[in-house]
C-alpha cells in the first residue's frame, strides 16, 4: 500500500469502464522507484460527469490526469490549452494542471511511435490497414502518416465513422465488401477497435488473404484477442499494446515531472502482473 500524508500529490486516470486499467500499476511503480510522495488513482467517470470531475481535480490541485475510453475527445471543451498534435488527432489523454489551468496533450501517439520504433517496425513506404475508427485509430493514423506510410486504409464496424476519419485525414475508407482485397496488399495491420476486449468478439474479416510477411499490431493489452489468435494461427509476426501503454505513460510522466522514467522496469512489471483481470486498452 502507498503511504499517504497531507503532502501527497495526486494524479489519476479517468474513464468508463476503468477497472481494467494498468496505468496506476505503472505510475505508482515509478513514484516508488523515484521516492516521490505521489499517488495515482483510477477513477470511474461517466461522460455526463466529466465536466464536474475535471473541475474537481483542478480544485484539488491534482498534478495532472490521464483520460481513457470514452473521454479522450469529450474532455477537449474543458481545457485551457491543447497541444498542436492533440488538436490534429482530436484527442487528449494527458492533462497537466499548472497554476489552476488545464493543459492537454496526446501521448498515445508518442507511445505508439516509440513502441513501433523499438521493434523496428516502421510504416514508411508501407501499406497500413487500420481496423477501428474511434479515438485510438486517430493516433494510429497520425503516427503512420508521420512515419511516411505509402497508403493508409481504414475499416470499421460502422462504415460511416471510417469514412469521416478518412475524410479528415485524407486516407482511404474501406467498405466491408472490399476489406479482403485491401488486407491482401497491407504490410501492417492495426486493431485500433475494441474488438477483442470481450471474449465473445470475433474477427471482423476473412483472414485468408493476409500476407505472410504482414505484421499485426493489436492495441488491446490481452494475450488472446481474435487478432492475436489469427496471427498465431497463421504464424505472422504480431504485438499487443503493452509497449505503447508503457511509453505513453512515460511521456505523460515526463510532462508532469520533467523526467523520463524507467521503461524497461515498467514493461517487466506488466508482464509479471498481467492476467486476464488486468488486461485493458491504452
Ligand atoms: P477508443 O477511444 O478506444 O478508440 P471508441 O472511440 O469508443 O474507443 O472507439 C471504439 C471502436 O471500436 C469503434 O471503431 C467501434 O466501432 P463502431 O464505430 O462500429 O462502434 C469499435 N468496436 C467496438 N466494439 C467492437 C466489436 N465488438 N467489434 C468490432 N468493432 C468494435
Amino acid at each position: 500500500m502507498l503511504e499517504l500524508d497531507p503532502q501527497t500529490k495526486y494524479l489519476a486516470v479517468l474513464g468508463s469502464p476503468i477497472k481494467q486499467t494498468l496505468s496506476p500499476l505503472i505510475q505508482n511503480h515509478w513514484f516508488k522507484q523515484n521516492k516521490m510522495n505521489c499517488a495515482y488513482l483510477a477513477l470511474e467517470v461517466a461522460s455526463k460527469d466529466l465536466k464536474v470531475a475535471v473541475e474537481a481535480l483542478r480544485a484539488f490541485n491534482f498534478v495532472g490526469f490521464n483520460l481513457t475510453v470514452p473521454l479522450k475527445t469529450e474532455v477537449l471543451p474543458y481545457l485551457n490549452f491543447i497541444d498542436k498534435a492533440a488538436k490534429t488527432i482530436g484527442g487528449v489523454n494527458t492533462v497537466a494542471v499548472r497554476d489552476g489551468k488545464l493543459y492537454g496533450y496526446n501521448t498515445d501517439y508518442l507511445g505508439l511511435d516509440a513502441d513501433l520504433k523499438s521493434k523496428n517496425i516502421l510504416a514508411k513506404g508501407k501499406n497500413v490497414f487500420i481496423y477501428g475508427a474511434g479515438g485510438a485509430a486517430r493516433s494510429v493514423i497520425y503516427v503512420c502518416r508521420k512515419q511516411g506510410a505509402k497508403n493508409i486504409f481504414i475499416a470499421n464496424r460502422t462504415y460511416k465513422k471510417a469514412a469521416n476519419l478518412a475524410n479528415k485525414f485524407h486516407i482511404q475508407a474501406i467498405d466491408r465488401n472490399e476489406t479482403e482485397r485491401y488486407l491482401e496488399s497491407s504490410d501492417i495491420i492495426f486493431n485500433a477497435s475494441s474488438c477483442g476486449l470481450n471474449t465473445a468478439d470475433f474477427l471482423p474479416f476473412d483472414i485468408n488473404q493476409i500476407k505472410k510477411t504482414a505484421f499485426i499490431y493489436d492495441l488491446i493489452c490481452l494475450p488472446r484477442t481474435p487478432f492475436v489468435r489469427l496471427a498465431k494461427k497463421r504464424h505472422l509476426k504480431f504485438d499487443t499494446g503493452e509497449g505503447m501503454l508503457v511509453y505513453q505513460g512515460a511521456e505523460a510522466f515526463k510532462i508532469w515531472f520533467g523526467i523520463l522514467p524507467d521503461i524497461k522496469g515498467a514493461k517487466k512489471l506488466i508482464k509479471v502482473k498481467q492476467g486476464p483481470s488486468l488486461a485493458g486498452v491504452v
